[in-house]
């Protein structure tokens, strides 16, 4: 007997925002006039990724109606911005720079070399929910290529196979602790 696959939608109606997030939704808006109070957008979608790890389109249109703007214009900042993940990812997000620069000086055997390591690919989540592995756009270190952020703060530069292998194995050994 064969279980039809799981969904995969995150767009399953989650409870409202909590008042502790509302709140800190309004300290940020309290920093701009009530006119600009749309420039809380970035920190509001921030504030939410924090607490849910990712930004589903309901917080989207939520965002969007707390701060007074059009659903599509908060969605156009959340996809332009790559540090916001909009499904769930895992607990260490890879993401690796292949623009050109770093095309050019194997930013895309760094990419293979771990898909295979992670048996996953490019935009996949591993299935103990460890690893995300992501295309990056240039993150302004070209000259140290290959080069990948972990979980949006951590620049590592020069990842060579032995890097990486030595990134990954690490970064699940530190599985209890932090990401960095
Ligand atoms: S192109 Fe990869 S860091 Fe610039």
């Amino acid at each position: 007997m064969t279980t039809s696959s799981t969904h995969h939608h995150d767009a399953a109606p989650s409870a409202p925002l909590k008042a502790a997030i509302l709140e800190r939704f309004a300290r940020e808006v309290a920093k701009y006039p009530e006119a600009g109070k749309q420039s809380a957008v970035m920190a509001c979608l921030a504030i939410v990724q924090q607490d849910e790890g990712f930004v589903s389109v309901q917080r989207e249109r939520e965002i969007a109606a707390y701060l007074g703007m059009a659903p599509i214009a908060v969605h156009e900042v959340t996809t332009f911005y790559n540090m916001y993940n909009q499904h769930p990812v895992g607990k260490f997000k890879l993401n690796v720079c292949t623009n050109l620069p770093c095309q050019l000086r194997d930013g895309v055997t760094a990419l293979v070399h771990l898909e295979k390591k992670l048996g996953i690919k490019m935009g996949e989540t591993t299935a103990d929910g460890l690893f995300t592995l992501q295309q990056s756009e240039c993150l302004g270190a070209c000259a140290d290529s290959p080069v990948m952020l972990v979980n949006d703060r951590t620049m590592c530069s020069f990842m060579s196979n032995d890097k990486l292998d030595q990134l990954i194995d690490g970064l699940r050994s530190a599985k209890p602790g932090e990401a960095s």
